[in-house]
């Protein structure tokens, strides 16, 4: 698909990955929204780029959720890709009192219903576009599980479980796209050596050849030695 000229939503658009995907997609010239909860921090990151509107909200939040499709609806109607970015993870180990269920309810709610809900929602504008596209990040553990990140592997490997059907239900009519960055150094991943990780502009570039190529699946890095392309 064309890397310019689109409209894109990008979740979680203040911060790591999500910046530097706005920051690309503005020199390339697309207009771009971006979301986050801190509307300060969204507003600083989007004052720092051309053409990027911040739209502050939570993506678990199905009030900010109906006042961002609100603004898209109004303002935004053509908008043609949506890259669902945001989200959270605990960093812990499964034991009897770990608090499994309230870590793994937060995980799915911002790492997996929420995009379920976003993409219902916006599917008809989605059909609607010429030249729409989905990208869904995910991560290299739902190909190589991770025992400190028990339930956040499982909200990624649901996601990436939904991406593959959306695809395959969608076919020919948007674009369904699969990002799965290995460790990247963000703040997200500060508690499990981020530091070590990939610069997230190395997640930006991949993702941006992987659209001109029409390649569903992009494994960045190191997610390369397990998802085959
Ligand atoms: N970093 C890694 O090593 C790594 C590896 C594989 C996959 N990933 C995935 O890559 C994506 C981006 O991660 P990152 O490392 O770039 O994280 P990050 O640096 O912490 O940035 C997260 C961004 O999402 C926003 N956000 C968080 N929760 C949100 C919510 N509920 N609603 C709306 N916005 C929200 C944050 O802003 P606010 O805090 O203001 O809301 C921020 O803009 C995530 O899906 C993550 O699972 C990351």
């Amino acid at each position: 698909m064309k890397t310019n000229g689109n409209t894109i939503l990008i979740t979680g658009g203040s911060a790591g990955i999500g910046f530097e995907l706005a920051k690309q997609f503005s020199q390339l010239g697309n207009k771009v929204l971006i979301t986050g909860r801190n509307a300060d921090k969204l507003k600083q990151a989007a004052d720092q780029l051309e053409n990027v509107i911040p739209i502050a909200g939570d993506v678990t939040d199905p009030e900010s959720t109906d006042r961002l499709l609100a603004k898209i609806k109004e303002d935004h109607p053509e908008l043609n890709l949506v890259i669902n970015n945001a989200g959270y993870t605990d960093v812990y180990e499964l034991a009897a009192n770990a608090g499994a269920y309230s870590k793994a309810s937060r995980e799915m709610e911002t790492n997996y219903l929420s995009v379920v809900s976003l993409t219902e929602k916006l599917l008809p504008t989605l059909l609607k576009n010429e030249d729409s596209a989905i990208v869904n990040v995910t991560s290299i553990v739902a190909y190589f599980p991770q025992k400190m990140l028990p339930t956040y592997t499982a909200s990624k490997s649901a996601l990436k479980a939904y991406t593959d059907i959306l695809r395959e239900t969608f076919e020919n009519r948007v674009n369904v796209f699969e990002l799965i960055p290995p460790l990247v150094n963000t703040e997200f991943s500060k508690e499990i050596g981020g530091e070590n990780g990939i610069p997230p502009k190395e997640v930006a570039d991949e993702l941006i050849r992987a659209l001109e190529k029409n390649q569903w699946l992009v494994p960045v890095g190191m997610s390369k030695e397990f998802v085959t392309v």
